[in-house]
């Protein structure tokens, strides 16, 4: 029971972990023991991140550059990863984007940009890793995929941002899919809908220009049930809960993380 929550000794890899909700995740993953690769497109930030985190945190964190929204890099990211690991124990498909406008002028690639990364990426993703997630799996300790979603995907966005919660239900659903496919397979697939955290996609969503510090995040905490924005904490919380011991034999559930905003809608 002392153990309960521990993630010492593991393997995982976050994507989308150069910044924002990603790079919380693998902070708190690094400071609780946990070997981590981020992966993510922008070579220099993401070296720079993960040297950063391993001064920081104490532990090991390296970087792998691709674009997850291109199969041939995913195929060149398993590559570059099995050349380091030969087994995953958690995978945490954090990457996302999202795309501002109106029904009337919604552009194409506004709706391929988003689809191709938040749920065609994330699907092949973790099919190609299927084999190193098994690999050092068992019926007691299932490696674990985490899926990062959105209320989006659950109610109404505030935002003029149609293909992204409408992905985000696909993220949804397709966490119950391969829960499905992969529970036999002693791979246990949930997801993470998180609410308003002040990462740099937040910020570009209601007008700051993408940063994070020195703006004024105080309506948007006010229009939040809890009072405020998610941390580190909170979201590192809800990871750490669905990789330990702890969240064994939660399969195939999105949890929300947003201060009550479902609950309350
Ligand atoms: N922030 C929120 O309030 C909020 C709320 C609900 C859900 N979420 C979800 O949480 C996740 C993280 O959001 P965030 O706010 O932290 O976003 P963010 O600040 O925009 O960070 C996105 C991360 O993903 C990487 N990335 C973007 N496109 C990529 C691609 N094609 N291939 C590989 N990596 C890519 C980015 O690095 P590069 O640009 O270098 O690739 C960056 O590391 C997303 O799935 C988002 O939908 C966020």
């Amino acid at each position: 029971m002392k153990n309960l929550f521990s993630v010492q000794g593991k393997v995982a890899m976050v994507t989308g972990g150069s910044r924002g909700i990603g790079k919380m995740i693998a902070e708190g993953l690094i400071l609780n023991g946990v070997k981590v690769f981020i992966v993510s497109r922008k070579k220099e930030i993401c070296y720079s991140v993960s040297e950063q985190l391993t001064a920081k945190c104490g532990g090991e964190c390296y970087p792998i550059i691709a674009d997850i929204s291109k199969i041939e890099e995913i195929e060149g990211l398993i590559k570059n990863f099995l050349s380091k690991e030969s087994h995953l124990d958690f995978l945490i498909n954090n990457a996302g984007t999202s795309w501002g406008a109106s029904i009337e002028s919604f552009p194409e690639n506004g709706w391929d940009k988003v689809f191709d990364l938040n749920v065609k990426g994330l699907f092949f993703l973790i099919q190609k890793l299927i084999p190193v997630l098994k690999n050092n799996a068992s019926n007691q300790d299932p490696s674990r995929v985490v899926n990062i979603g959105s209320i989006d995907g659950m109610i109404n966005s505030k935002f003029e941002n149609i293909s992204y919660g409408v992905s985000k239900a696909g993220v949804h659903f397709l966490t119950k899919v391969l829960a499905k496919k992969l529970v036999k397979k002693n791979i246990n697939v949930n997801a993470i809908a998180p609410g308003p955290f002040p990462t740099w996609m937040l910020s570009t969503g209601i007008g700051f220009g993408g940063e994070t510090e020195g703006v004024d995040w105080s309506l948007v905490a006010s229009q939040n049930p809890r009072l405020r924005l998610g941390t580190i904490e909170d979201i590192v919380g809800a990871t750490i809960f669905l990789c330990s011991r702890a969240g064994a034999y939660i399969v195939g559930e999105t949890i929300t993380c947003d201060g009550g905003i479902v609950a309350c809608s």
